[in-house]
C-alpha cells in the first residue's frame, strides 16, 4: 500500500507540465500569519476591511501604511521553511515549475524560485497611490515607524505627490491582469496543480484549480485541514507544506534514482 507521499510522486512524476498554487498556509510555518486560521489568522486581530481598502488608506493612511511595514519587516526578517526548498529542489529536478501565489510575501522567490505570478501583489514593492510611480522599498525599511501602535505616515511621491503605498491588492481592486493573464494560462496548459496551504474561498485564485480540472488537470491539494476544495481533490494530502513537501521532492528524487 503506497504511502500519499509515494502517490502524490508517482503524479508529478509522470506529469508534462506541473504547476503550483500556494496560499498564506505555505507561509505559516515560516511564522507568517495565515488570513484566517480562527487562532493565529491575522484577520483574528484585525478588520481587513478596516485596513485593506483603498477607502481605509484614505482614511487613515498612517494606520495603514504602518500596518504594511510592519508586515513588510517581519517578512524580510524571517525565512522560507524547507518547503519552500522542496519547491526550488523540484523546480530544478523538473527544469521548471511554475507557482502561483495568492501571497504577497515574496518567500518563493527569496528560496530561489525563478517563476512565480503573485495574484494579489506584493508587500515588497511600493507605488503611489494614483500614478503608479514606484517607490524603493529599501527607502520604506529605513522610514521610522512612529507611535506604540505602528502608525506611520505614507511618503509623498516625488513624481506626482501622491501618497506612497504597497503594491498589494487591497479587497475591491482589481488583480493585476498581466498575473492574471499568466496565471490563466499556466492552469490552461498543466497536467498537474498542486495546491498548498489555500482556504480555496478567494475568488479568482479559487477558480483556478477547478478550471485545470475541468481541463482534465490532477490536482493535488495539501492542507492539514479541510477546504471546499477537498472533496474535489483527486489527492488531498492532509499534511502541513513545511512536512509534505520536503518529503515529496525526496520520494521523487528517490523514483528518479530509480528509473
Ligand atoms: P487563508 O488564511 O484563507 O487560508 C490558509 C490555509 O492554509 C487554510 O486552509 C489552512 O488550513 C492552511 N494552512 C495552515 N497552516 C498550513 C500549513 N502549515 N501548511 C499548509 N496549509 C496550511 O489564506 P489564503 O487561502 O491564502 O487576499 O487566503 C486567500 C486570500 O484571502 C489572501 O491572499 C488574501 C485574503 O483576502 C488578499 O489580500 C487580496
Amino acid at each position: 500500500m503506497s504511502t500519499v507521499a509515494e502517490r502524490v510522486a508517482e503524479i508529478l512524476v509522470t506529469a508534462r507540465y506541473p504547476i503550483v498554487l500556494t496560499g498564506a498556509g505555505m507561509s505559516a510555518e515560516s511564522g507568517v500569519p495565515t488570513f484566517r486560521d480562527a487562532m493565529t489568522g491575522l484577520w483574528t486581530r484585525f478588520d481587513p476591511h478596516e485596513l485593506a481598502t483603498p477607502e481605509a488608506f484614505r482614511r487613515q493612511p498612517e494606520v495603514v501604511f504602518g500596518w504594511y511595514v510592519t508586515r513588510l519587516r517581519q517578512v524580510v526578517a524571517i525565512d522560507p521553511h524547507p518547503g519552500y526548498q522542496a519547491l526550488v529542489h523540484l523546480e530544478r529536478l523538473f527544469g521548471t515549475l511554475p507557482i502561483v501565489t495568492q501571497n504577497v510575501d515574496g518567500l518563493h522567490r527569496r528560496a530561489g524560485s525563478t517563476d512565480v505570478t503573485e495574484l494579489h501583489g506584493s508587500l515588497l514593492s511600493f507605488r503611489c497611490a494614483a500614478g503608479h510611480h514606484a517607490f524603493p522599498v529599501e527607502e520604506v525599511l529605513v522610514l521610522a515607524q512612529v507611535g506604540g501602535d505602528g502608525r506611520l505616515d505614507p511618503p509623498v511621491c516625488a513624481s506626482c505627490g501622491d501618497l506612497v503605498r504597497p503594491n498589494v491588492v487591497w479587497f475591491g481592486e482589481m488583480l493585476p491582469e498581466a498575473a492574471m493573464t499568466r496565471a490563466a494560462l499556466l492552469t490552461e496548459h498543466c497536467d498537474v496543480l498542486l495546491l498548498v496551504g489555500t482556504s480555496s474561498v478567494v475568488y479568482p485564485a479559487a477558480a483556478l484549480p477547478i478550471r485545470a480540472q475541468a481541463l482534465g488537470a490532477r490536482v493535488v491539494e495539501v492542507n492539514p485541514a479541510p477546504t471546499p476544495f477537498t472533496r474535489l481533490a483527486n489527492v488531498a494530502w492532509q499534511a502541513r507544506a513545511g512536512d509534505a513537501l520536503p518529503e515529496l521532492a525526496k520520494q521523487i528524487v528517490s523514483m528518479k534514482a530509480s528509473t
